[in-house]
């Protein structure tokens, strides 16, 4: 037997109303939004993601599944969907002489990742991204739409944490401070943050070893080395999310694992998840278009983990609406009844009515067994099919009524 590869899952009946649930939430925020839906290739030149998420980062270093095609061409499957945004947006002109777009998708991405609770090597995400638009607004009309999301699906004990990153103006300066401060404190750090010194120091902040965390308590404060651009950027955005009401924890040591943050970054925690609590993750990525070759387009967007959604909504007991049901079934008395019965099926559900009936020659008993978790059960035997009637078995009310066939549609759904 061929099982399913590590690190994805099935997403069977049970759950996958309920993900059509959080999608279609996610679907009416975004209208409400001004987001509009597209649809992108799952793969992309492997380029777009090396020069746009960044080559020093864990996702292109050690996570994408990249393959030469047929025609010996690096191909990737999208590890994440900003860098396929912005591509999207650079080859349709969406952002051409200042205009603004605010899109969304949602499906699957794929990381290369240690499987464990909440981590997938193929997960999904519902993206947003805003783009043309350099101003405070734009982050905090995102940061709302992902906490408005969260809000509309029930989700309880979240907290969004944010913080800048600064700019290619501040940066440069932020990080030689680093470098001369962990360089400092070499023999305290991992090998991997030992690693990073050299690359990317930044990412030293976000270590979650005990022994880095805690040098990286130390470590200088990016807030005294933004520019002023940065620093008045970073207030608008929290005076912004102050005046919608939402309340957040800054915290100088969120980096984000993807290279073409600028300024905003930001993440939304629940403390319902185990060791991957992140639900959502975003921020402003002012030079993501020119890094992919693109002229100055600014950006801001942020993604939610549609399986981590999935767990803190069944843990926290949130309502996915109402489960798919069959309404009405129509049972065969006899075996010269089930041609009828299947027409009759088939009339319901023309009318939308939720039908169902037996298709594979079961018993009347065994019949009436499954229309007995339907609200109708529409019994059809030779009496009914001589004089084109159907019985009708209300089982919330507990009547039975013998009506004309052609009728029954009407019938029942003057009842539901
Ligand atoms: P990210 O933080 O890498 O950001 O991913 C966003 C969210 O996707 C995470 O907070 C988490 O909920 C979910 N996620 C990530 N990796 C996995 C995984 N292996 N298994 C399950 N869920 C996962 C981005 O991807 C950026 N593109 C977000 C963004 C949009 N920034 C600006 N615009």
């Amino acid at each position: 037997m061929i099982s399913a590869p590590r690190g994805t899952r099935d997403i069977l009946p049970a759950e996958s109303w309920k993900w059509a649930y959080i999608v279609k939430t996610a679907s009416e925020t975004m209208k409400d939004f001004g987001f509009s839906e597209i649809h992108l290739p799952i793969f992309e030149h492997t380029e777009l993601f090396s020069r746009g998420v960044g080559e020093t980062t864990d996702i292109v270093e050690k996570e994408m599944y990249t393959f030469n095609d047929r025609g010996g061409r690096s191909i990737t499957l999208r590890p994440e969907a900003t860098a396929g945004v912005m591509r999207c947006a650079l080859e349709n002109n969406l952002c051409v002489q200042g205009a603004s777009a605010k899109l969304w998708n949602w499906g699957p991405m794929f990381r290369h990742e240690r499987p464990q609770k909440g981590r997938y090597r193929q997960f999904y995400q519902i993206d947003a991204e805003y783009l043309g638009v350099p101003g405070a607004m734009a982050d905090v009309e995102v940061i709302s739409l992902s906490l408005e999301l969260f809000r509309r699906l029930g989700l309880k004990n979240l907290e969004a944490v944010i913080n800048s990153v600064g700019c290619e103006k501040c940066r440069p300066l932020y990080r030689k401070k680093l470098v001369e401060y962990f360089s400092a404190h070499k023999d305290e750090l991992c090998e991997t943050c030992l690693d990073r010194l050299g690359r990317n120091p930044l990412r030293i902040l976000d270590c979650k070893k005990e022994s880095c965390s805690h040098v990286a308590d130390g470590a200088p404060d990016i807030y005294d080395s933004l520019c002023d651009e940065c620093r008045e950027h970073f207030a608008e955005v929290r005076a912004g999310l102050e005046r919608l009401g939402f309340s957040y924890r800054l915290s100088k040591r969120l980096v984000r694992g993807l290279d073409y943050y600028t300024k905003t970054a930001y993440e939304i925690l629940s403390g319902d998840l185990g060791a991957q609590n992140a639900v959502a993750g975003g921020g402003r990525y002012d030079n993501l278009s020119s890094a992919i070759g693109g002229g100055k387009v600014p950006g801001v967007g942020f993604a939610c983990g549609v399986d981590r959604v999935m767990i803190v909504m069944e843990e926290q007991g949130c309502s996915f609406g109402v489960a798919p049901e069959i309404t009405a079934y129509a049972v065969a008395l006899d075996d010269a009844s089930r041609p009828a019965v299947q027409v009759l099926t088939y009339d319901l559900r023309k009318a939308g009515i939720p039908a169902e009936c037996d298709a594979s020659g079961r018993s009347f008993k065994a019949q009436m067994k499954s229309a007995g978790v339907c609200r109708f059960a529409c019994i059809i035997g030779s009496e009914e099919l001589s004089a084109g009637t159907v019985s009708v078995k209300d089982m919330k009310a507990g009547t039975q009524e013998n009506i004309p066939v052609s009728s029954a549609a009407e019938y029942i759904k003057a009842r539901l």
